[in-house]
C-alpha cells in the first residue's frame, strides 16, 4: 500500500462530502455533517485562506481522505479519511507526511474523548495530551511541541 498527500483539487470534494456524512465516521468524530451547500461553501471559504493547508490524501491513486491544518489563535490539524481505508495505518501515514510539510508547532488537535483511533494517531505521530488534559467532558486536546 502506498500512501501519498497533494494538494485538493476541487474534483475531490465530492467524495470528502460522501466522507463526513458517514453516520458511523461523524459519531466517532462527534462532529456534525454539513448538507452539500453549507460543506462546499465552507471549503471553498478555505481556499486559499491565509494559514489554511489542505492536502489530500491518496491511497495507491485512490482519493481516501484528507488533513487539513488552520489558525484559531493556535495552528490546529484535522483529518477525516474514508471508511474504506479504515484500520490499514493510512491516517498515521497521511499525518506523518502532513507533519513533514507543516513544520510550525506547537499544532494542536481537538479530539472526542470517545475517539480512541484518532487519538491513537496523533499519539503515534508525537502528539501529547496537554496538561490538564480535559478542556471539557467530551473533547480532549492533543500537542505537537517538536518533530
Ligand atoms: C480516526 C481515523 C482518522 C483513523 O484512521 P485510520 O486510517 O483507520 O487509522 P490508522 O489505521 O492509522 O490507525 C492508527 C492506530 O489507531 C488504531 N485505531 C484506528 N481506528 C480505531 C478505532 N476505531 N478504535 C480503536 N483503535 C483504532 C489502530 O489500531 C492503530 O493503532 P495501532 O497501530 O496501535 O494498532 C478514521 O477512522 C477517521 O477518519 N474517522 C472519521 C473522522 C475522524 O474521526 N477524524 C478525526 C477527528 S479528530
Amino acid at each position: 500500500m502506498e500512501v501519498q498527500i497533494r494538494e485538493v483539487r476541487d474534483s475531490d470534494l465530492e467524495l470528502f462530502f460522501e466522507h463526513q456524512r458517514d453516520p458511523d465516521a461523524t459519531a466517532m468524530a462527534a462532529f456534525p455533517a454539513r448538507e452539500r451547500d453549507a460543506f462546499m461553501a465552507h471549503w471553498a471559504s478555505g481556499s486559499g485562506a491565509p494559514g489554511v493547508i489542505r492536502r489530500a490524501v491518496v491511497v495507491d491513486a485512490e482519493l481516501a481522505g484528507n488533513v487539513v491544518s488552520w489558525e484559531d489563535d493556535v495552528r490546529l490539524v484535522g483529518y477525516w479519511i474514508g471508511r474504506d481505508f479504515w484500520g490499514r495505518g493510512v491516517a498515521t501515514e497521511a499525518l506523518t507526511q502532513f507533519l513533514r510539510q507543516v513544520t510550525g508547532r506547537p499544532i494542536y488537535a481537538h479530539v472526542a474523548v470517545h475517539n480512541t483511533g484518532s487519538i491513537r494517531v496523533l499519539e503515534k505521530c508525537g502528539f501529547q495530551r496537554t496538561d490538564p488534559p480535559f478542556e471539557d467532558e467530551e473533547e480532549i486536546v492533543l500537542v505537537l511541541h517538536n518533530n
